[in-house]
């Protein structure tokens, strides 16, 4: 998950200061569980959190106000989490990432504050002169369910992995008022008590109806049959309000991973099919209505292994810059990211056999040959790269594009504007490492084969739900280490 919150369940206990004998509390703290089926801790959040239910299995304390309840029926929806599809070769299906059940949760009552009297604007690459912001969400699951199973050693590298910056996915309706406003209030007293250079925010915009269309079990909380579209001008709107209210913060947004990809090369799936029109309005009216001086945006273009396949790469240029043009071309949209929680490498000094015969088998290789084609469609895009889980390439990999639970990668390059290419302004963490792709249990609901391939490591938990194996072997593969 980055997307994620389904995460982890931070002990209450673990928030007091050591206690030997841990005293039962009457309310749980921020970032504990509060609820779930077979939970017996305290269900109501001390003062300043509120519990927001993410599944049957688990509710946490966000910062935010009280909740009003309403006794109304909640509706059970799925929802992905910041697992990724790709699609492993031209034109072959998306893999898609199982999802969790989730319930819709009341929202907190959230007041955006009055608009900031700055605006972050800038020019040129937006990753100049600012740094990212190590969120208090990911910082908590490597504190709280991390830390206490690893060996001391192990423990002060993870804690050097809670300060790496990386994205937070808006992946639900509620991640709005408990993530975003949360990060940006932090963000802005951090640049307030003096953070030099700034510190900017980053987050992945991911909440589409109909998400993840060419996924067997996946698909976020909305459909198009059921209202999605205005549901998600809602969300957009909702952070173009935040947005506004924190235009002090210069703030980089990740638009929707995996859904233009999908329109390239997934049409032959019905949903997608059905999805199109839907996703290419909704993403234009997404970059158009956070086309705003101190925002950068960056649309998902997938990775080499999916649309650098020579059938794929001049359809995505086209319909990358049809979007663009579409929206009429707002300043704010810099260009593309790539390998958003894949493993692809950097730059290979010869083809992986996987590969073969792509001639785009890394993603330094994949945008030099992408941006003349979206140049001359009329795009002149930038590139980042997710290298969160880049320090090891997956050696075992069977067919390229597998992307749940690679076995043998560690954590990769940090955040970086040094990326020696004029193209890419930056390497970032989009992907949270830790946070599991998908479950590997064959009985699940949202299972999905990927996650059962012998190159993906197991026993695996749901989406987006914390796999402390694959923690561990992130940190211990890291390169450069921790
Ligand atoms: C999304 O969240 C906002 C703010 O909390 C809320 O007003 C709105 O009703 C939510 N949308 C849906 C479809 O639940
Ligand atoms: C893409 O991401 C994966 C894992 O998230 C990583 O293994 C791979 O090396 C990354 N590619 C680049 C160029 O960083």
């Amino acid at each position: 998950m980055a997307k994620g919150l389904f995460l982890a369940a931070a002990l209450a206990a673990t928030a007091l200061a050591a206690p030997v004998v841990e005293e039962r509390q009457s309310c749980a703290s921020q970032w504990a569980q509060c609820g779930g089926n077979g939970f017996s801790g305290p269900t109501s959040c001390c003062a300043g959190s509120t519990c927001v239910k993410q599944n049957d299995w688990y509710s946490q304390c966000l910062p935010g106000s009280q909740v009003t309840t309403t006794a109304a029926q909640q509706t059970t929806t799925t929802s992905k989490t910041s697992s990724r599809a790709s699609s492993t070769s031209a034109a072959s299906g998306g893999g898609s990432a199982p999802t969790t059940t989730t319930t819709s949760a009341p929202s907190p009552v959230v007041t955006i504050p009055g608009g900031a009297s700055v605006t972050a604007s800038y020019t040129g690459n937006p990753f100049s002169g600012v740094v990212g912001w190590a969120n208090s969400y990911y910082s908590s699951e490597i504190h709280n369910l991390a830390i206490p199973s690893l060996a001391p050693s192990l423990a002060a590298k993870a804690s050097a992995v809670a300060k790496v910056p990386s994205f937070q996915w808006l992946d639900r309706n509620v991640t709005v008022d408990t993530l975003f406003a949360n990060t940006l209030a932090d963000i802005r007293a951090a640049n307030k008590a003096g953070a030099n250079p700034p510190k900017a925010a980053h987050f992945v915009v991911y909440d589409l109806p109909d998400r993840d269309c060419a996924a067997a079990a996946s698909n976020g909380e909305w459909s198009i049959a059921n209202g999605g579209a205005a549901n998600y001008k809602a969300y957009i709107d909702r952070i173009r309000q935040y947005l506004i209210a924190y235009s002090d913060i210069r703030t980089i947004l990740v638009i929707e991973p995996d859904s233009l990809a999908n329109m390239v090369t997934n049409m032959g799936v019905a949903k997608c099919s059905a999805a199109a029109a839907t996703y290419k309005e909704l993403t234009v009216y997404a970059l158009k209505q956070l086309n705003l001086p101190h925002v950068a945006m960056y649309l998902d273009a997938g990775h080499a292994g999916w649309l650098g396949w020579p059938a794929n790469i001049q359809p995505a240029a086209d319909l990358f810059a049809g979007i663009y043009k579409d929206a009429g071309k707002p300043a704010s949209v810099r260009g593309l990211v790539t390998n958003v929680s894949n493993y692809n490498a950097w730059s290979l000094a010869s083809a992986p056999s996987y590969t073969s015969p792509n001639p785009n088998y890394d993603e330094k290789k994949y945008i030099e040959a992408f941006q003349p084609l979206l140049a001359a469609a009329g795009f002149p895009a930038h590139f980042i790269t997710d290298t969160g889980r880049s320090g090891k390439q997956p050696t075992g990999q069977i067919e390229w594009g597998h992307w749940c639970n690679a076995i043998g990668t560690g954590f990769g390059t940090r955040p970086t504007t040094n990326t020696g290419s004029e193209l890419a302004d930056a390497f970032v963490w989009v992907k949270p490492g830790g946070e599991c792709d998908g479950t590997s249990d064959t009985s699940a609901a949202r299972y999905d084969h990927n996650c059962g391939l012998p190159d993906a490591l197991k026993p695996a938990p749901e989406a987006g739900q914390w796999f402390q194996a694959y923690f561990e072997q992130l940190l211990v593969n890291a390169n450069p280490s921790f």
